[in-house]
């Protein structure tokens, strides 16, 4: 059975104090994890000592960290590699966020050298994908995230693929308010999981969690997760709120 995840995506928000208070409250609130769901915080990197601290011994929660530097090391002032990250106890690490792909200009060659350095080092990546409003209005959404999975993705190998966690976004979405509806989310989750079916098998393609993004909410998440190929959500501002994020984990199929 594929991995149902709630990951939380807090972005470049909060100070410590707000940080340990969140993760306090979220500790503090009801929520169940049964074997196959994940809870994953992708918190600012500079408080993942204090997340990794207040989450350890919690079963299937797991902090991330929301990017990294593709190298190993090296004379790259102000960057973090992904096998620092695991020294520090992060074994998860969002790639190409939409805001990344953006404001920062990443590309999907560098998103293909980015996942290849995560997964070197055994960690796992969430990787995103999703298109903006214009492809959306055109109707083109399909072949535009075939083609972001295709150039950073389709050099793996089968072995690698079904250890990569995919979080499919569409942009027009994403801070918005505007969620895709639950049948617009599954179709183009089916089309992705279509997409690798193609290129590694359907056994491969259906080991693969494919997360949606974008407002989803304590409102919505359980119809959005209900549908058969949504395993979960990436959540920005919700996860900010810890009874929205509790309800979001409870939501989880
Ligand atoms: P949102 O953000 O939930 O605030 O729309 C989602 C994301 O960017 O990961």
């Amino acid at each position: 059975m594929r991995k149902q995840i709630a990951a939380a995506n807090w972005k470049m928000n909060l100070s410590q104090n707000e940080a340990e208070t969140l993760l306090d409250q979220i500790l503090a609130t009801e929520h169940h994890l049964s074997g196959n769901q994940e809870a994953i915080f992708a918190v600012p990197a500079i408080y993942i000592p204090l997340a990794v601290q207040k989450l350890s011994g919690k079963n299937n929660v797991f902090v991330a960290a929301q990017n990294c530097h593709q190298k190993t090391s090296g004379a790259y002032t102000g960057e973090i590699a992904a096998s620092m990250y695991a020294s520090a106890g992060v074994h998860h690490i969002v790639l190409g966020h939409s805001e990344r792909r953006e404001y920062f200009a990443e590309s999907d060659a560098l998103l293909a050298e980015k996942t290849d350095a995560v997964l070197a080092i055994g960690s796992t990546p969430i990787f995103c994908c999703g298109e903006p409003l214009s492809i959306r209005e055109a109707g083109t959404q399909n072949s535009f995230v075939e083609a972001q999975l295709k150039n950073s993705l389709f050099h793996l190998s089968a072995d690698q693929i079904v250890k990569v966690v995919i979080a499919y976004e569409p942009i027009w979405a994403i801070g918005t308010g505007k969620t895709a509806t639950s049948d617009q989310a599954q179709e183009i989750h089916a089309y992705i999981r279509s997409v690798f079916a193609t290129k590694y098998g359907a056994s491969i393609a259906d080991q693969i969690s494919i997360l949606y993004g974008g407002s989803v909410k304590a409102s919505n998440a359980k119809e959005i997760f209900s549908q058969p190929d949504v395993d979960g959500g990436l959540v920005g501002g919700a996860s900010l709120i810890a009874t929205e994020f509790a309800a979001i984990i409870n939501a989880l199929k």
